[in-house]
């Protein structure tokens, strides 16, 4: 008596299969942070401070050549069902590092020189999709921090669900059996992804339509970022 969750293309929550759920994204945020910003894909909320460029310690890591990023990804105790415990595991640092890696050929490192970017990732609400929500959150809070880069950093999964190829998929569509999940960053300015992963099998013209359709995501995605900044610059200063 399984309930599909994809019916004559329409999903459970009323979108179509390339619809991303309904997205906020707002730029500045924190006031005590170099540079913020808050995005939500439907229920999954994420929000991003930027701190830098900046001295690095301990100062043996520093680059004299470019920059050096820190990026943090930290999921809150009530972002998810079961409370999760505080603290940093396996898997934050793995996303870490992939998020940092989708981020290390968008920014100008070279132009500052032994120090350091910092990127604090809080994930407020999971409901899939974090790493995504929190590199489009990074992207507009980096740019709000003036850190000069090639373009911004667009990023969105898509998959297959229940046969389907469908973006932005949620908790309920990566649990279904046969699932796959592809979150894809990349810089739509210049066309370049910055981020693949994938867990699951898939066949070629699959991973073929699903990255299709996650960089007409990021393009889509893009524009709201791009919104978000232009409306916290061009308000800015009438109070
Ligand atoms: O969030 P994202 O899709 O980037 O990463 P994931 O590792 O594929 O996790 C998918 C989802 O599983 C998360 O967004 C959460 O909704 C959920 N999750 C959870 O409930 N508890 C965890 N400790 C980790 C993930």
């Amino acid at each position: 008596m399984d309930k599909k969750l994809i019916n004559k293309g329409i999903r459970s929550d009323g979108r179509k299969l390339d619809e991303i759920r309904p997205m906020i994204i707002k730029a500045g945020v924190i006031d005590r942070a170099d540079g913020s910003a808050y995005v939500e894909f439907g229920t999954t909320k994420v929000i991003v401070g930027v701190y830098g460029p900046k001295k690095v310690h301990p100062r043996h890591m520093e680059n004299s050549q470019k920059a050096i990023l820190k990026f943090r990804y930290n999921m809150i105790p009530f972002s998810v069902y079961d409370r999760k415990r505080p603290g940093y595991d396996k898997r934050s640092v793995e996303i870490a590092k992939v998020v940092a890696d989708a981020f290390e050929n968008a920014i100008f490192l070279e132009e500052f020189p032994k120090s350091a970017i910092e990127v604090d990732m809080e994930i407020i609400q999971a409901d899939a999709g974090t790493r995504v929500a929190a590199i489009t959150a990074a992207s507009v809070a980096l740019a709000d921090a003036g850190i000069p880069m090639k373009g911004l950093v667009s990023s969105v999964a898509a998959g297959r669900v229940e046969g389907n190829i469908a973006l932005d998929l949620t908790k309920d569509e990566e649990d279904v059996s046969d699932a796959i999940d592809l979150p894809v960053a990349m810089i739509p300015r210049t066309g370049e992804i910055t981020l693949l992963q994938m867990d699951g099998d898939a066949t070629v013209e699959e991973i073929e339509q699903i990255v299709k359709m996650a960089e007409k995501g990021c393009k889509d995605i893009e524009k709201v970022q791009i919104a978000a900044l232009l409306e916290k610059y061009t308000t800015k200063g009438t109070n």
